[in-house]
């Protein structure tokens, strides 16, 4: 009885250092030298500001965050913080009224990185295939890795784009074993997006039965008109699996909620596979973020307006960039990206991350004036001679 009571308390002292204070101990006393760790405050203090201080244009985030409707919808919801089941602002229905599609063609996700994952837990099961292109972006490759299935990646053409002809032969040859197809559209990192008529003639010319996951996390910053969603794909009943996301042109890459449009029979098979992880605040934050067009608006132009600018700026030092459609670029540095990463990380920039087989591409996320009024600084300090440094 003692012991067992000592180690619940020994448990419940594991927390905090609010525990402590609850309980009148410091940390020098007998039970608090038992602690597991010390407390963490301010170490978590000094991380945090080193990171708050850091220019971050590493992740294809949106610098400027939800909007002021978005906050307040939040905010409004703080007080379901500690319910199961509460009014979640319809989230479900406005997404499906947003898409033209019914409810039970939406599967909410903890960013679309869970519908990705979900995704591929559901097709790609018994040692399937995943047919592609390299780069992209990984998710899904990673849980076919983790679950044994096989990734059948195609690099990209000379011009950096999805050859739609062999993507088709590969997928027709291996048929038997296909899983599903992976489209990321605009891809990242490259930025180039999938022509709609490549979409099509994919759809059309494969066996009808093939899931295609089509990834529009970058949809909402696309102008060229050769692009469309493949969103209508699902109302015409076709297995098509559209992923989107919150977390770029609405910016709440950390409050995590994505989504899956696809026939609902799909649907219905993906969600054994869900973790129900989507929260509260996120899904009143996402219903405000459908309704403020002009904030996205906003974002869209200013992202835009300030990628052209940079990229004018990096090509006029003789640089190499790829045609853009999202809210990042990839510039072609002519050496290791990793070693010029390392250049920025020295001056408090984070930047992109190695995609191979571009290992001599840099990818650039689009943030704030002042954020890219640095980078291009310091990518002329990197690069004082402009392209010929770069080799
Ligand atoms: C193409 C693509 N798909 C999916 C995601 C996942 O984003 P999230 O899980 O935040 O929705 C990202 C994130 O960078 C992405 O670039």
């Amino acid at each position: 009885m003692d012991s067992k009571h000592n180690l619940s308390r020994r448990r419940f002292m594991g927390g905090t250092a609010a525990a402590l204070g609850y309980l009148g101990l410091k940390p020098g006393s007998a039970m608090g030298a038992s602690l597991p760790r010390p407390p963490k405050d301010l170490a978590s203090l000094q991380e945090r500001d080193d990171y708050d201080s850091l220019i971050k244009l590493s992740s294809n985030e949106n610098p400027w965050g939800p909007s002021p409707a978005m906050w307040e919808a939040m905010d409004s919801a703080r007080k379901y913080s500690n319910r199961y089941g509460y009014p979640d602002a319809n989230i479900q229905e406005k997404l499906a009224e947003h898409h033209g599609v019914q409810p039970e063609n939406i599967l909410l996700g903890a960013g679309s990185g869970e519908t990705l994952r979900v995704a591929g837990h559901a097709f790609l099961g018994h040692n399937k295939k995943v047919i592609g292109v390299e780069p992209t972006y990984l998710t899904v490759y990673q849980v076919a890795s983790g679950i044994d299935a096989d990734v059948i990646a195609l690099p990209l053409d000379s011009d950096y784009r999805q050859n739609m002809d062999d993507t088709i032969k590969l997928t027709k040859r291996h048929y038997r074993d296909v899983g599903m197809v992976y489209i990321c559209n605009p891809n990242n990192p490259t930025g180039i997006v999938v022509n709609s008529d490549d979409i099509r003639a994919l759809l059309d010319e494969i066996p009808v039965d093939i899931p295609v996951l089509i990834d529009e996390a970058y949809h909402h910053y696309i102008q060229d008109p050769a692009y469309a969603t493949s969103v209508p794909y699902v109302a015409e009943g076709r297995p098509v699996l559209v992923a989107r996301t919150f977390s770029k042109i609405y910016g709440m890459a950390g409050m995590r909620l994505g989504y899956g449009i696809a026939p609902a029979d799909m649907i219905e098979h993906m969600r054994t596979y869900t973790t129900g992880s989507v929260n509260a605040l996120v899904k009143w934050g996402g219903a405000a973020a459908l309704a403020d067009t002009e904030y996205e608006r906003w974002v869209k132009d200013t992202t835009i307006r300030l990628r052209e600018r940079t990229i004018t700026a990096v090509r006029d030092m003789g640089f190499n960039v790829l045609p853009s459609e999202t809210n990042f670029f990839m510039v072609h540095t002519g050496r290791p990206a990793a070693e010029v990463r390392a250049e920025f990380r020295k001056r408090g920039i984070m930047v992109g991350r190695d995609f191979p087989p571009m290992l001599d591409h840099l990818r650039v996320s689009i943030s704030t004036e002042e954020d890219m009024d640095r980078f291009l600084e310091v990518w002329k300090e990197i690069f004082p001679e402009g392209v010929a440094a770069g080799g």
